[in-house]
């Protein structure tokens, strides 16, 4: 059985840390030929936390941002602050929070499209803002761009500002693709809504790809890295036509103890003990040398990776669930 030594890192939980090398195994020996990424944005490329605050997720960017008028900031944190816990609550079902998410989203978009937000000011916004990829990220970027391997970018985070991020970083290559919610602007560049489908976080299944042939043009790509930060992450692959090997990545932000015990003991997820330790969920590095290792012997080449330090990560791995 092949070791992979940073996953054995205190930070990471693996439930089934045999079928995980196995799966990791396979993934080496088909090749990145085989190989695509599908990945979360925020809290999971980007940061979420930095020197014990948080960090802002690309709606956060525009909600703090000097566009939105005093009031338009506390109605869209009064949502933040009602709809977020539930968000995260490991105690209500998917079927429990769909229709609130929904709700949270269509009530936010309604929101930032009163504020006529010009198309023109969003890359200083997010220049201005206090958004940083997670460390280690930078390189992964590079390295998938290298080698030619497909990178999916699955958010329910705004599009117009995760592609001005990734741009900003120097890391929007060819081989990204985004599917997120977009904004609509007017002749005058002034945001007037934004364009369907809605995607919010238990919605990021095949239900709002339909139309697109991303998944369809990449069916010889039948190793997937999932990397994603919330239980509707989960579902970020049904889209592929045929899954050989899945390697699924989970980053434990927030309230850490209770959702991985929750985790843990949730019969759809029975081979994920979730984890996670104090942090701020703020680097990659073993997750990062973890699929360095897997780039390497699958005939790609990490070397110059730069990241060593041993920073707190709070990381959930498992294969088949967090
Ligand atoms: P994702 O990381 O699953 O793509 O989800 C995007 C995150 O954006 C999710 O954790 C909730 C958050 N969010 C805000 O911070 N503000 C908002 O107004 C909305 C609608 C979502
Ligand atoms: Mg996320």
């Amino acid at each position: 059985m092949p070791k992979v030594p940073e996953l054995e890192k205190a930070t990471v939980r693996i439930q089934q840390p045999e079928r995980v090398l196995g799966t990791i195994r396979a993934i080496k020996e088909q090749g990145i030929n085989k190989l695509q990424v599908i990945s979360d944005f925020d809290m999971t490329l980007s940061r979420f936390g930095c020197n014990g605050r948080r960090c802002p997720t690309s709606h956060n960017i525009l909600d703090n941002s000097r566009v939105i008028s005093e009031d338009g900031k506390k109605k869209l944190r009064d949502l933040l602050h009602y709809y977020y816990p539930i968000e995260i609550d490991p105690n209500r079902t998917l079927e429990e929070k769909r229709p609130l998410m929904v709700e949270w989203w269509t009530r936010a978009h309604e929101l930032l499209s009163q504020q006529k937000i010009q198309k023109g000011d969003i890359a200083q916004i997010v220049r201005e803002s206090d958004v940083m990829l997670r460390d280690g990220f930078n390189e992964l970027f590079d390295q998938l761009h290298k080698y030619n391997i497909p990178l999916f970018i699955f958010s329910a985070g705004v599009g117009d500002i995760l592609e001005e991020i990734i741009r900003q970083a120097n890391v929007f290559y060819s081989n990204v693709n985004v599917v997120s919610n977009y904004m609509d602007f007017d002749d005058n560049g002034v945001l007037t809504r934004f364009k369907g489908p809605l995607i919010h976080t238990y919605n990021k299944n095949n239900s709002v790809l339909q139309g697109t042939e991303y998944f369809q043009q990449l069916s010889t790509r039948t190793s997937i890295i999932l990397l994603g930060d919330s239980m509707g992450d989960l579902t970020m692959a049904d889209g592929v036509p045929s899954v050989e090997n899945i390697l699924k990545i989970g980053f434990l932000n927030d309230k850490v103890g209770v959702r991985s015990s929750r985790l843990a003991s949730a019969p759809a997820f029975p081979r994920c003990e979730a984890s996670g330790d104090s942090g701020e969920g703020q680097a990659a590095v073993p997750v990062i040398q973890g699929v360095q290792e897997i780039l390497q012997a699958a005939g790609g080449c990490m070397e110059g990776l730069g990241v060593s330090a041993e920073l707190p990560v709070r990381l959930g791995l498992c294969q088949g669930g967090y």
